[in-house]
């Protein structure tokens, strides 16, 4: 009650844009960010259609908004709309957050480092020299993708049902690592050499709970597993990977950590993380 009693005509509005969006957590972790660091605030859920994401950007700018989370299916066409892009963004090809500097839009890619931030400190994995098989070649593939790139992995693979856009990323990582392209239903040519796979593809989010984008045939006890999806906190394909005694990440303190970078980018203050843990009960299981 307290907190929106001090709304008023200079509270800054942020919000996140995607479809769904009904299920976002952003809404509670970043109200509850700012709460924490007393800053005069808000922030909500716009549900944008296809086919509207121009007009609501341009409706962001003449409400002359703070900031902008933006996700599924966006993350690729609002590039086109905005005044500047921040270079890792470019090369990655996606953007998941907007600051409004003065009228001028500026997008970033915060999905990557904050994967990366999170992956690391929950494994405690040295991500150097590892094989990693990446599920996926969409958006959030990219982001992870080029993340991963900087920590000198040994070779990554990318799979993917549509077999171009696995090629296609791969290819665009020549430059940073060592990066094959291939169809999601060849992975058992590789699976015995891969000391990670990471899933960031859709399928196993809510409500398809009971779907895993591989079968249990390919998991093997002595690879970590990792999802990017947070709802359900436990994918099938980490219940699978679990029941072979496999070490699994969930995709929940990269959601934490990503929101983190977004907020830092549009208040210039350093995200109180432990609030925002336990706004999405991440210590929970
Ligand atoms: P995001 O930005 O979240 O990555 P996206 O760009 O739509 O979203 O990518 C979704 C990813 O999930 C893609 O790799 C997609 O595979 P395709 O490129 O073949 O479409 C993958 N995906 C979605 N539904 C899938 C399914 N039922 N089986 C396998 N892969 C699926």
């Amino acid at each position: 009650m307290r907190f929106f009693s001090k709304i008023n005509t200079n509270t800054k509005v942020y919000g996140v844009i995607g479809d769904p969006i009904k299920h976002s957590k952003s809404p509670t972790m970043l109200n509850r960010a700012f709460q924490e660091m007393n800053i005069n605030a808000i922030y909500g859920a716009f549900h944008v259609e296809v086919g509207m994401l121009k007009e609501a950007i341009e409706g962001f700018k003449a409400f002359k908004l703070g900031g902008l989370s933006v996700t599924i299916p966006h993350k690729v066409e609002v590039m086109s709309y905005l005044d500047e892009i921040d270079e890792s963004a470019k090369v990655i090809g996606a953007v998941n957050t907007v600051v409004n500097d003065q009228g001028k839009l500026k997008g970033y890619n915060t999905d990557g480092i904050g994967y990366v931030r999170s992956l690391k400190e929950e494994t405690q994995l040295d991500l150097k020299g590892k094989r990693i098989l990446i599920l996926g070649a969409g958006g959030a593939a990219r982001g992870v993708a080029y993340a991963l790139a900087g920590e000198n992995p040994d070779h990554i693979w990318i799979a993917n049902r549509t077999v171009e856009r696995a090629l296609e990323l791969a290819e665009s990582m020549q430059l940073f690592v060592k990066s094959t392209g291939m169809a999601i239903s060849d992975i058992a040519k590789i699976n015995q050499e891969v000391d990670l796979v990471i899933n960031t593809t859709s399928v196993g989010m809510h409500p398809q709970i009971e779907y895993s984008p591989i079968p249990s045939l390919f998991i093997n006890e002595n690879m970590v597993f990792s999802d990017l999806i947070y709802n359900p906190r436990k994918t099938k394909l980490l219940s699978l990977a679990e029941e072979k005694g496999c070490q699994i990440h969930s995709g929940l303190g990269m959601f934490i950590y990503q929101g983190a970078y977004a907020f830092e980018y549009w208040t210039g203050k350093p995200a109180p993380i432990e609030a925002m843990k336990q706004a999405v009960d991440y210590y929970s299981k």
